[in-house]
């Protein structure tokens, strides 16, 4: 099984993850995206934290977010799921759709196209979006210590392009994309995403 999930900034993707992780009694890997990788870890800096990277342009952004997947498909998720194991990522090729497409705007047929050759079909079985309001998402970063890094720092309408660009995505694809109410409590979240996947495995047998 490969999983990943979605969702704005602080949308409580961690948490979820750690809660599937500690209840699964498979053998799991847990990658994030950016980074994950020597290779992705350097682009997760240029991206998000380097002085050179705040000129940087949508479509340069576009390129780096996909060359990180790129290599941590060939090196990580792809020997993973032939090892029989499960693959958790903390976002994978939706968020481009939302944050490069959706939100910076840049066509969606390239941002499709460049995607797919980033993942050379490698694609979740489910994706769990958590869906969290834009002002909600903020209020919670805020709350962080730290700086804000280079997306965080957009505002709350770039916030609510991403989050439009998921609505598009959970309804383009039902089978695979199930959207889930972020605002309620971690526990309830928790239990859908396990019942969901329970359905799965009794689906596919
Ligand atoms: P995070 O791992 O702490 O959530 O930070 C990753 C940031 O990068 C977050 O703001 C979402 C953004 N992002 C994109 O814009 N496009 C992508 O393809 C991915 C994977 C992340």
């Amino acid at each position: 099984m490969f999983i990943s999930l979605e969702g704005l900034e602080a949308c409580g993707k961690s948490t979820q993850v750690e809660m599937l992780v500690s209840r699964l009694k498979v053998e799991v890997e847990v990658y994030r995206e950016p980074g994950g990788t020597g290779v992705g870890e350097a682009v997760r800096h240029l991206l998000l934290h380097a002085k050179e990277g705040e000129g940087m342009s949508a479509e340069a952004e576009l390129l780096l977010y996909t060359a990180s997947r790129a290599q941590i498909v060939r090196e990580k998720i792809l020997p993973a799921l032939k090892a029989g194991k499960w693959v958790i990522c903390d976002r994978y090729l939706d968020s481009t759709v939302a944050y490069q497409g959706a939100a910076r705007k840049l066509a969606m047929a390239a941002v499709k196209t460049i995607n797919g050759f980033a993942v050379g079909g490698v694609m979740p079985d489910k994706t769990f979006i958590l869906d969290v309001l834009p002002k909600t998402s903020r209020a919670r970063v805020l709350a962080r210590s730290g700086q804000l890094d280079r997306i965080e720092r957009e505002d709350l309408s770039f916030y609510e392009r991403v989050r439009d660009g998921y609505l598009a995505l959970a309804k383009e694809e039902p089978g695979r994309c199930i959207l889930i109410d972020g605002e309620g409590d971690i526990a309830s979240i928790h239990q859908k995403i396990w019942q969901a996947l329970e359905n799965t495995i009794k689906a596919i047998g």
